[in-house]
């Protein structure tokens, strides 16, 4: 199948994971330097340096075609408090790079929070406050003020599950806390935020389209009898989220199952859902894997995710590298929601370095690549409107508490250098975008 000629090609980014200059042109700390601070772990202090490199990056993607860049617009650049004062120079930097993308013809498509919530947002309360939600919805006005003329596809709230769960049930993400309570709250004022949003960029911009990237896994229960302990996982993952945004309402399993794991969630004030309720354009879909489900109660919560399955293949991260589960996540979403989608993130860990001629030989990368996109393109003949494709990543970078060794870029980034090498999965998709079609992969690339 051949792909529609307005499709978007690209690939993500997130502003704290490559930009660095964590303290120029006055950038003020996010949680996430005040933790990999406290964890001991690699900062993004320099990242891949595309503060300053953005240029050549950018060459790089018009050099391979790509007409799309998903990146992240980082909030403690442009209000360096979280609220009040606006910082020039933050916006002078975007606005520069929104006209150097243009100008090469690549569509800018920001993601307005992308996880580096300002630090003096957190000494209030953080996420835990229902003001942070009112916080966003004005620096989202800022943005939309300063950008709107050019950008006419928006991203809300980064993975509203993943900051939720991984920050504030399991301490592996900024800022670090472990409560179920506390996460589901969380989660309500991230929603709630991405509901403000949305209202912002209605009335001011009428023209543009937006919507909301969501961490989706897919559940599979391990055998039947872990079918109903399956559609639980599914609904902590991906419907808490995609009904509230899509349907204006939370699921009534998972509202009955919270309540009886953590008391009423008596923060979600009348009217709360009419606002997150307002249908959003689209939704970006982050895939990257599915998860098997058994149901046997595990860390406060009534199942278990089970390890990869002896036989499936697995990315360098052990992570299952499973393209017939994103097609069937793409046409559920079809069925389930009727919602364009833009696959907003999709890859994985491969961790191969140049070798002595400077060729990246990322094979698994390649082969996954082309596999997740046939299955879309198949999704696709099955009726699922997906707009554009933007692979995660541009470039190998800050893996979050990871730090740098788990590298996910069409691009690799050597860390004492900066230099950046195109890798054979980069080239590979260049042929794709060229050719409009997920062509073969050719002798030993
Ligand atoms: C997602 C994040 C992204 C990146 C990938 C691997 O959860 O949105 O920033 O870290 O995972």
């Amino acid at each position: 199948m051949s792909f529609p000629p307005e499709f978007m090609w690209g690939a993500a980014t997130s502003a704290y994971q490559v930009e660095g200059a964590v303290a120029e042109d006055g950038r003020a700390p996010s949680i996430w330097d005040t933790f990999t601070a406290e964890d001991g772990g690699e900062s993004g202090a320099v990242a891949c340096d595309h503060y300053h490199r953005w240029p050549a990056d950018a060459d790089l993607m018009a050099g391979l075609g790509m007409n799309a860049y998903r990146f992240s617009l980082a909030w403690p650049r442009i209000v360096p408090r979280g609220t009040g004062p606006v910082n020039p120079a933050g916006l002078d930097h975007y606005d520069r790079m929104i006209d150097g993308l243009l100008e090469r013809g690549i569509t800018p498509v920001p993601t307005l929070y992308h996880w580096d919530l300002p630090q003096a947002l957190q000494d209030r309360g953080g996420w835990t406050s229902r003001a942070t939600a009112d916080a966003f919805a004005a620096y989202t006005d800022v943005c939309l003020d300063a950008f709107g003329d050019r950008v006419r596809t928006w991203l809300t709230v980064n993975e509203p599950w993943v900051v939720s769960v991984l920050g504030y049930r399991l301490g592996l993400h900024a800022p670090g806390e472990r409560d179920l309570r506390t996460s589901v709250h969380v989660a309500h004022h991230l929603l709630l935020a991405h509901g403000l949003a949305m209202g912002r960029i209605r009335e001011r911009r009428p023209e543009a389209r937006a919507g909301i990237p969501l961490s989706l896994f897919p559940s599979y229960p391990a055998t039947d009898a872990d079918t109903a302990a399956s559609w639980a996982s599914d609904g902590y993952t991906n419907r808490w989220f995609l009904d509230p945004v899509l349907r204006g309402e939370y699921p009534a399993d998972m509202a009955a199952l919270f309540e009886e794991l953590v008391g009423p969630l008596d923060f979600v004030r009348p009217g709360d859902l009419d606002l997150i309720g307002t249908r959003p354009d689209l939704i970006g879909v982050n895939y990257y894997t599915r998860r098997r489900i058994a149901a046997a109660p595990h860390d406060g919560l009534p199942w278990r995710v089970l390890p990869a399955e002896d036989g499936v293949p697995v990315t360098e991260s052990g992570w299952e590298d499973v393209p017939e589960a994103f097609h069937d996540l793409l046409v559920r979403l079809h069925r389930d929601y009727g919602i364009p989608l833009l696959i907003t993130e999709n890859g994985g860990v491969w961790n191969a370095g140049p070798d002595a001629g400077g060729r990246v030989r990322d094979t698994g990368r390649t082969l996954a690549l082309r596999r997740h996109l046939l299955a879309m393109s198949r999704a696709m003949d099955a009726g699922a409107n997906v707009l554009g494709y933007t692979h995660w990543s541009l470039l190998d970078n800050l893996e979050w508490a990871e730090g740098y060794a788990q590298r996910f870029g069409l691009i690799h980034v050597d860390r004492s250098t900066q230099e950046r090498r195109v890798k054979d999965s980069g080239h590979y998709y260049a042929r794709v975008i060229a050719a409009g079609e997920v062509v073969e992969i050719e002798g030993d690339e």
